[in-house]
């Protein structure tokens, strides 16, 4: 999969995005991240791509001609490095802004599916919304708060993206396992030594009962589901046992509240 970025900083990815398990992704040539800067089509003297929003207020807006020209230039790159020009087709343009519908783990595996993904990253107060409309695909905000640019929220984006492609993680499993399997969160994991500072690790775990320890791990799972984010246990894919255990531990809560 090839991830673009269009950006005012593209040292912040060079930066980051070479080390561990991205950086190996893109050793080995199964992941690319190409940054393309927008300051590099700005035709002012200066190379300022920002000017002051029409109407008044706070902050620059990034002008639309450098985002445009930015573009056409990322696209026309792609085309060319096709084997098969017929197998071009329009990729799809992230704009990520606080704007946007909130990043979860289904969006990544559907982003996921993609060949190529172009991110757009803004600045200051924004960027021209003519230019927006001309070119983005979909908005993405990685949470409900603001930041100073969109670079961060862009490598959110590429992590949790590029992780999901095959052969980016080593055991292509443990993709599979974890956080958000089933819509629940994932059980606590320990390791050795069996006591630490006197809290031992829970006795099942050490028993060699494989079903006993995937009982477990999954009751686990829904009681820290239940706790820490219950608005996911809406679309939890549970079992009638497991169903039947929710409702234990809720009605366990209450009564404890109560009494
Ligand atoms: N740019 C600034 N804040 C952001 C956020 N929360 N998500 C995505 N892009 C942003």
């Amino acid at each position: 999969m090839n991830f673009h970025v269009m950006t005012l900083f593209p040292e912040m990815f060079e930066a980051c995005m070479n080390i561990s398990i991205i950086g190996r992704a893109v050793e080995n040539g199964i992941i690319s991240i190409n940054t393309v800067n927008i300051r590099d089509f700005s035709e002012d003297k200066h190379k300022r791509v920002d000017d002051y929003p029409y109407g008044g207020g706070a902050g620059m807006v990034i002008q639309p001609e450098p985002v445009y020209k930015a573009f056409g230039y990322l696209v026309n790159h792609i085309k060319l490095s096709k084997d098969d020009p017929g197998s071009f087709k329009k990729p799809r343009v992230v704009y990520v802004t606080p704007q946007g519908y909130v990043f979860n783990q289904n969006m990544a595996y559907e982003l996921s599916q993609e060949e190529d993904l172009i991110i757009l990253c803004g600045h200051y107060e924004g960027i021209d919304e003519r230019v927006l409309e001309m070119i983005v695909t979909d908005y993405i905000s990685i949470g409900d708060y603001v930041l100073t640019g969109g670079e961060l929220p862009a490598m959110v984006l590429i992590d949790a993206i590029a992780r999901l492609v095959p052969g980016v993680l080593s055991n292509e499993a443990s993709a599979e396992f974890e956080s958000f399997k089933d819509n629940l969160l994932e059980y606590p994991q320990y390791t050795r030594p069996e006591v630490f500072m006197g809290r031992r690790v829970p006795e099942v775990l050490l028993s060699g009962h494989h079903a006993k320890i995937e009982e477990f791990r999954r009751q686990q799972s829904i009681a820290r589901t239940y706790e820490r984010r219950p608005d996911l246990l809406e679309n939890a894919v549970l079992t009638e046992e497991e169903r039947e255990y929710l409702t234990r531990l809720i009605f366990q809560k209450n009564f404890d509240i109560y009494s």
